[in-house]
């Protein structure tokens, strides 16, 4: 049968006729976000079905990449425009003719909670479902809490709105999301399942069904959830919000339980919470723009890597290009580093297995991909080779020698260095525009930071091509300049000084570690420190003691690999303060005639918080990061900053940028000679203006 198609439309919402049924059909690039103009045109849709006799059912679809992925989030903490998103969905869900959702892609949040709406709903099995809105600071705004459980179960709908992860079509299917899966024809698939059901009353509504309720509605499920992911959800607003609308749905009558949402959803929309994570939904996206690259600079292809070291670091980075599949070269010295290096890989890798986080069969696929040498030589065909040896400037040159030696003209020679001068790598060979810096953050494989490192004379191909081979390794890449420590490890600097100089003047590392908690960080820096190794940067010699890292190092105290380091572990790693640390402190205090005193929360915030912002500025000033934002990107995916606080410049915008110079004001005399102010923060702070928008 031919689709008749209605008149033209500049709408991003268009209707066609297939026999007896409506096809509404959205079209708004990237995402088919539920902007104005689509809600407006969805609603204008389901009228024209209802007037028209000759319809007798409706799919509601989408063009291009994915289903709807949201409400449109551009438009948050702007004026709202009518129609509003949970009266579209009733639109949908009330209209007197059964509609379909044809689902392809991504079904998130406001786009799910359409397809509740809908009486129906038919995916193709590629197609993911979710309400993301808790990574915004949010929950399901337009019913979806009330809706998404009398259709998927508490229990699911408790995971899905207070995780925000998205389930896949199988899944949704399994739980009653989904009605129907297909292969194939989505548009088409649809369009017969509407022609079957189009004779069905009452029609089912979400809105209606008691049943899944009434399965699984007692107080104990909310109280268990709520324990198990009492660590995760520590610090954040909406996973508890999320929970508490859902446990209305069970409490109280839909009508109520809507009011309730909404009370809830606006709440949490004018918290700094939502602010801050919306900003950082934008911020990761912006991370990805190179600035100043030439137009037209294409990447240059990645299809096989070489790594150097098979060490902690270097298994790590190879375990991301492998599970992307990506062959991978290893090079190791010795046999038996080589050896310790892949075992540990291929212990890594079953241990996500046995989490189910992988199957067998994936593991070998993985692992399949590496090649294992002893063999410098074999780097000769990679087109990308990162060097993971010791962090020392000779070390690196020289390997960088072999490399210039070696690798096939045109290949990508990138380093894993986390201080040392890109610049000065680059000058020692014959291809300095070859030379790039790829910092990774151990472990490799998991965190989720890379900081590209662009040298002065780092070509625009090789820096577009490590940033899009680190998004194709699903890390979030972040361009930074060279400078010591670059963007995240430099801002550390500033925090550790200060940390150690309140030991001395009487903090204690639990109180300096609880501050860090408090406000949201995964640990605090003494607590950071022993999980890195205390001995890391040490100099090795037990009888130069000239301060507290290295009196711990001398007796051995070099973190939790050696059960003491900063605190006392037990066999279980659980830290306890140690007396011995606190006498080392104390003696050292009195050498060097610190005079001790009660130091105060604020004192721990404006001395080891606000001079990280004073950096981050100075980043900003000297160019090292491209834009505020991006060192907010470092620090939440490499260091674990609570995103609900934005990131270190999005929080210190929130603060004040006037009260943090007030605040590093009170505190200079005590932090020079180290401390120097950013003249960008004074002049900010000055104009009255902010780091980011
Ligand atoms: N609103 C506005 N713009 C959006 C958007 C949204 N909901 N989702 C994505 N975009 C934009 C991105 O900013 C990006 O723009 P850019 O090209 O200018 O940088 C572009 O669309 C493409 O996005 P991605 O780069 O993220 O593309 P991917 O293909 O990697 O991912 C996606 C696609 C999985 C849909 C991902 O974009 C995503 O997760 N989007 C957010 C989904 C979401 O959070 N939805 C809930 C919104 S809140 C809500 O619905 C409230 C309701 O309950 C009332």
């Amino acid at each position: 049968m031919e689709d008749v198609m209605d008149k033209p439309t500049t709408s991003p919402i268009s209707t066609r006729k297939h026999g007896d049924v409506l096809i509404i059909l959205s079209n708004n690039p990237p995402v088919n976000a539920l902007g104005a103009a689509v809600r407006q045109g969805l609603v204008d849709a389901i009228a024209e079905a209802e007037a028209d006799s000759g319809v007798h059912a409706v799919v509601i679809a989408c063009e291009g990449q994915t289903f709807f992925a949201g409400a449109d989030i551009t438009e948050f903490g702007k004026p709202p425009v009518m129609p509003w998103l949970p009266s579209v969905v009733d639109t949908i869900e009330n209209c007197s003719k059964p509609v379909v959702a044809a689902i392809h892609g991504t079904a998130l949040g406001g786009g799910l909670e359409v397809a509740l709406g809908c009486h129906y709903r038919i995916a193709v099995p590629s197609a993911k479902l979710g309400t993301p809105e808790v990574k915004l600071g949010l929950l399901p705004g337009a019913g979806g809490t009330q809706r998404l459980p009398r259709i998927a179960g508490i229990k699911k709908a408790l995971e899905m709105c207070a995780t925000g992860n998205p389930i896949g079509a199988q899944d949704g299917f399994d739980c009653g999301l989904i009605d129907r899966l297909v292969d194939g024809e989505l548009i088409q698939h649809a369009v017969a399942y509407a022609e079957e059901v189009r004779g069905i009353r009452p029609l089912p509504k979400s809105s209606e069904r008691q049943d899944r309720l009434d399965e699984e509605c007692s107080p104990a499920v909310f109280d268990e959830f709520r324990k198990a992911n009492a660590r995760k959800f520590r610090g954040f607003d909406a996973p508890e919000a999320c929970i508490r609308a859902v446990q209305v749905a069970c409490e109280k009558p839909y009508a109520e339980g809507v009011i309730e949402e909404r009370k809830l959803f606006m709440e949490l929309m004018s918290g700094t919470q939502a602010r801050a994570q919306q900003y950082f939904f934008f911020a990761e996206r912006k991370a990805n723009k190179i600035e100043g690259l030439p137009e037209n600079t294409e990447p240059r292809p990645v299809r096989k890597v070489g790594v150097i070291g098979a060490g902690t670091m270097g298994g790590g980075i190879s375990m991301n290009f492998l599970s992307a599949g990506i062959p991978v070269t290893i090079v190791e010295m010795g046999s038996e580093a080589l050896e310790r290096g892949t075992g540990l890989m291929r212990k890594n890798y079953e241990a996500s297995a046995a989490k189910g986080k992988l199957t067998a069969e994936q593991v070998e696929k993985a692992m399949r991909l590496l090649s294992p040498t002893l063999d410098f030589q074999a780097l000769a065909d990679c087109d990308l080779i990162i060097e993971a040896v010791y962090e020392n400037m000779d070390v690196k040159k020289e390997v960088f020698g072999k490399l210039d030696r070696i690798a096939k003209p045109g290949a990508i020679l990138a380093s894993n260095t986390s201080y040392l001068n890109i610049n000065e790598i680059a000058a020692s060979i014959s291809r300095p525009g070859d030379v790039v810096g790829m910092h990774f953050f151990s472990p490799a494989n998991v965190m989720k930071l890379l900081e590209v490192v662009r040298g002065d004379k780092t070509a625009p191909d090789v820096l577009l091509t490590a940033m899009q081979i680190g998004k194709k390794i699903r890390k979030v890449p972040v361009v930074a300049g060279v400078c010591h420590g670059f963007i995240g490890n430099r801002m550390l600097m500033p925090r550790q000084i200060e940390a150690t100089k309140l030991l001395l003047e009487g903090a204690t590392p639990e109180q300096i570690d609880r501050v860090h908690v408090e406000f949201g960080m995964p640990m605090g820096p003494f607590q950071m420190a022993d999980l890195a190794g205390v001995d890391i940067g040490w100099h090795r010699d037990p009888n130069r003691i000239e301060n507290i890292r290295d009196a711990l190092c001398a007796i051995d105290r070099w973190g939790q690999k050696k059960g003491a380091g900063f605190y006392d572990y037990d066999e279980k790693r659980r830290p306890s303060p140690s007396p011995v640390v606190q006498q080392i402190i104390e003696d050292f205090a009195k050498k060097q005639g610190v005079e001790r005193r009660v130091i105060t929360e604020e004192e721990i915030i404006e001395r080891t918080l606000y001079t990280m912002v004073n950096e981050g500025a100075k980043i900003l000033e000297e160019g090292i990061a491209q834009r505020a934002s991006d060192i907010d990107v470092v620090w939440v995916y490499g260091y674990g900053w609570p995103v609900y606080r934005g990131g270190p410049m999005f929080w210190a915008d929130t603060v004040g940028l006037s009260m943090i110079v007030d605040g590093l004001k009170r505190q200079e005399a005590r932090m020079k000679p180290e401390f120097s102010f950013s003249k960008l923060l004074l002049e900010k702070a000055d104009k009255g203006e902010k780091f980011t928008r």
